[in-house]
């Protein structure tokens, strides 16, 4: 099929490659000159694995084409899809303003019948948006498709080759079979296409967001309860996740969530509700309580360390989590300007994320070449992206070149008693803390407090 993406954002980017895999002729549009040139030179604008290479192989295979055109993109193509961001504006809603900018657009260069399809997230009612703009700025008819994304960065790639659904919000019988004809490449046994009205399939990207968002910041509250009350938030996960009607994923307590998505996702559709009235309150007390968790974590450290001048830390991971470069909202940056605000210096270690963080921290933190030379002087170790390569590291390592054998794990990767046999003082999230020679020993100073 003939299909044209504009947008060469995550949303963009990624559809345009994984569709120009599945046999289409692509066509990517996105008016930033720099990054079309990029794109036509080879050079990947975000760390998304398998990404790179599923560009190069299309590209080279003729199916994926990078312009600044889009009427070249729109005359090509029976499917227009719109994947530009919808970031947060100053007061909580999400700003669609290039989502219509581009359907304008769009309307402009179309010559016949197209599909106009939105993959960015936007508010319930935008399709009615997209659509009236559409009708006033052309005479050609057209269909309109709420299509949303399901993407996990980190895996966007798989995500998409193997979906395990995909939302098609049409209630047009004959652009179902269009929109079936093209997702088939992707569809496995496990994977399931639902048909919903357009406002259905916006709302239903909000609310997976949220329910995912709002499971993480129980389990979160869970652990400062769990810290107080001497009780396992890992065990916890374990009890209720091997429940059936609970699922066992996304209850991993941590840091809070971040990233691009949740918190913008979680605001939007609190705006939505205030906006008709039908407030959202548990929408705003996840928001809350998501940074709650965060300065907890924070302050934890804050406060063990006030009685000693001069504390350096070293902090493994900047990303808002593993196997991205992605630091948007991330708690790790969050914690990181909190120390150096306490008046503690931090040296940094990310694999992917240091020089997307360098905009928020350049100046401010030492960063590492590596997660052991910035061990080197540091009274403690700070960890805060789950990445693989922090999963099992060198403990003898890490207690040689630090200055106090100390970790603070915000991301739960140890087991406790472990860590503490390798005599390393270690406190993690929502369990007991452990010291060496395997003490457990409560103090009430290192419990997290609200
Ligand atoms: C999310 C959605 O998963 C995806 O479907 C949507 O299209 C975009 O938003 P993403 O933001 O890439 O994807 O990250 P995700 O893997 O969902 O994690 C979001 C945040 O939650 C991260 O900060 C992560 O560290 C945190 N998280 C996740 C937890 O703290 N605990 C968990 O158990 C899972």
């Amino acid at each position: 099929m003939k299909v044209s993406v504009v947008g060469v954002g995550y949303v963009g980017l990624v559809a345009a490659a994984c569709l120009a895999e599945g046999g289409n002729h692509v066509v990517c549009v996105d008016n930033d000159q720099k990054k079309i040139d990029d794109l036509n030179q080879g050079v990947i604008p975000i760390y998304e694995p398998g990404l790179t290479e599923i560009v190069k192989k299309n590209v080279e295979a003729g199916r994926l084409i990078f312009t600044t055109d889009l009427s070249e993109g729109v005359a090509k193509s029976l499917l227009v899809f719109i994947g530009v961001g919808t970031p947060s504006a100053d007061d909580g809603s999400a700003d669609i303003s290039a989502v219509l900018a581009v359907a304008k657009d769009v309307a402009r260069c179309m010559d016949g019948y197209r599909i106009v399809v939105t993959k960015s997230t936007v508010p319930v009612g935008t399709h009615k948006k997209v659509s009236d703009i559409i009708s006033s700025y052309t005479e050609h008819p057209f269909d309109y498709v709420s299509n949303p994304e399901f993407l996990k960065e980190g895996s966007a790639v798989d995500d998409f080759l193997k979906p395990d659904r995909v939302i098609i919000g049409t209630t047009n019988p004959a652009v179902m079979e269009i929109m079936k004809q093209l997702y088939a490449p992707f569809m496995r046994k496990k994977s399931r296409m639902i048909f919903m009205d357009p406002a259905s399939a916006e709302m239903a990207k909000y609310a997976a967001n949220a329910m995912l968002a709002t499971r993480i910041t129980f389990m979160n509250e869970l652990s400062g309860l769990c810290d107080e009350l001497g009780a396992d938030i890992e065990m916890v996960r374990h009890g209720i996740g091997s429940d059936g009607r609970i699922g066992s994923s996304f209850l991993f307590a941590g840091l809070g969530y971040g990233g691009s998505c949740f918190p913008k996702d979680v605001r939007a559709l609190s705006f939505m509700g205030d906006g008709c009235g039908c407030e959202m309150t548990l929408a705003k007390a996840v928001q809350a309580a998501n940074y709650k968790q965060q300065d907890r974590f924070a302050e934890r450290v804050i406060e063990y360390y006030k009685n000693r001048p001069e504390t350096t830390l070293a902090a493994w991971g900047l990303a808002f989590k593993a196997r991205t470069d992605d630091v948007r909202e991330s708690p790790a940056l969050r914690c990181v300007n909190k120390f150096i605000a306490a008046g503690i210096k931090v040296k940094a270690y990310d694999p992917e994320a240091m020089e997307t963080a360098v905009a928020d921290i350049d100046g401010k933190v030492e960063m590492g070449e590596n997660a052991y030379d910035i061990l080197n002087g540091c009274d403690g170790l700070v960890i805060m992206t789950d990445w693989q390569e922090f999963r099992s590291p060198a403990f003898d390592d890490i207690k040689d070149k630090l200055n106090k054998a100390v970790i603070f794990d915000g991301r739960n990767l140890y087991e406790p008693p472990f860590v503490a046999k390798q005599g390393i003082e270690y406190h993690s999230i929502g369990r007991v803390s452990v010291f060496p020679q395997g003490v457990q020993q409560e103090t009430d100073s290192l419990r997290m407090r609200a």
